[in-house]
């Protein structure tokens, strides 16, 4: 795992190198489309405030939940217990982000979402409330975690969510050979070089050319960013967008050769 120090450097490369992020010279529509849209939210999408207020609520929450050790974890390390509050500020994905993927599930309506690593069910809220004709499974290995997500999606009344909890390893082959859509994946959880491809060719095997993976923290470590080399050049993967702490994969065949882009956000 990188150190502050070591990723803030890279983060700086990344800035200084990226597109612009504006879309200019852009020559594939599709990809224009989706810096000016889903980016750059060109259509104005407007999450439900609902969502920020849960998490507001979340980041003074002092109850303790039991920690299990399941994937690569916390930079900071394993502690044998996490407060809600914590959770909320380390573990879930910023406002930012949840509100761009929300605006990919709006933009592009995939019907089928699977989202591995639900958290306290911040962004799995974001992609539910995005389509709410889509069925979002999202699977969560730490039980105590993964009930008091579903308490969240009591509250904000969210029916289109089946939240199982096991391990990935377990759960996404089984969930997947039950037949399940996979027409947007959210792999965020157990960054680890191994697991994290092995999640891709597993969904890969379901995917078809309107499919869209998304990949959390694909630089946060040297595992993660060989995962994200191999996911990247795999021969079916026609589109790459790296906007640094998310890389988003896509399979429409609207090119002969593989493209990939880093894009300013
Ligand atoms: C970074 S958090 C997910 C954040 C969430 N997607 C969000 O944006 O709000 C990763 C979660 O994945 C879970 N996890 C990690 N490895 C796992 C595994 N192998 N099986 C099941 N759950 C796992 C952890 O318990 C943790 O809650």
């Amino acid at each position: 795992v990188y150190s502050t120090w070591q990723l803030a450097k890279k983060y700086l490369q990344y800035y200084l190198h990226a597109s612009n992020g504006q879309g200019h010279g852009m020559h594939s529509p599709f990809v224009f489309d989706f810096i000016l849209r889903v980016l750059n939210n060109g259509n104005g999408y407007q999450a439900p405030p609902e969502i920020e207020a849960l998490r507001q609520s979340l980041l003074s929450d002092p109850e303790r939940l039991p920690m299990l050790d399941l994937g690569a974890g916390s930079r900071k390390g394993g502690a044998r217990e996490k407060s809600v509050s914590l959770l909320a500020r380390t573990a879930v994905k910023p406002r930012r982000y949840g509100q761009l993927l929300y605006r990919l599930a709006r933009h592009y309506r995939p019907a089928g979402i699977i989202e591995l690593g639900t958290s306290l069910g911040i962004t799995t809220a974001y992609l539910a409330t995005a389509n709410e004709g889509a069925r979002v499974t999202t699977i969560e290995g730490n039980g105590a975690i993964a009930a008091r997500a579903g308490k969240h999606f009591e509250a904000l009344g969210l029916k289109n969510i089946e939240s199982i909890c096991g391990n990935f390893d377990e759960l996404l082959p089984r969930v997947l050979q039950e037949g399940r859509r996979v027409d947007l994946a959210y792999v965020d959880g157990n960054h680890r070089y191994e697991p994290t491809v092995r999640y891709f060719e597993q969904l890969l095997a379901r995917a078809d050319a309107g499919t869209i993976m998304v990949f959390d923290d694909i630089h946060w470590s040297e595992e993660m960013e060989k995962a994200w080399e191999v996911i990247k050049e795999h021969p079916s993967v026609r589109y790459s967008i790296d906007i640094f702490f998310l890389g988003f994969v896509f399979f429409r065949d609207e090119f002969k050769v593989k493209q990939h882009f880093t894009i300013r956000f």
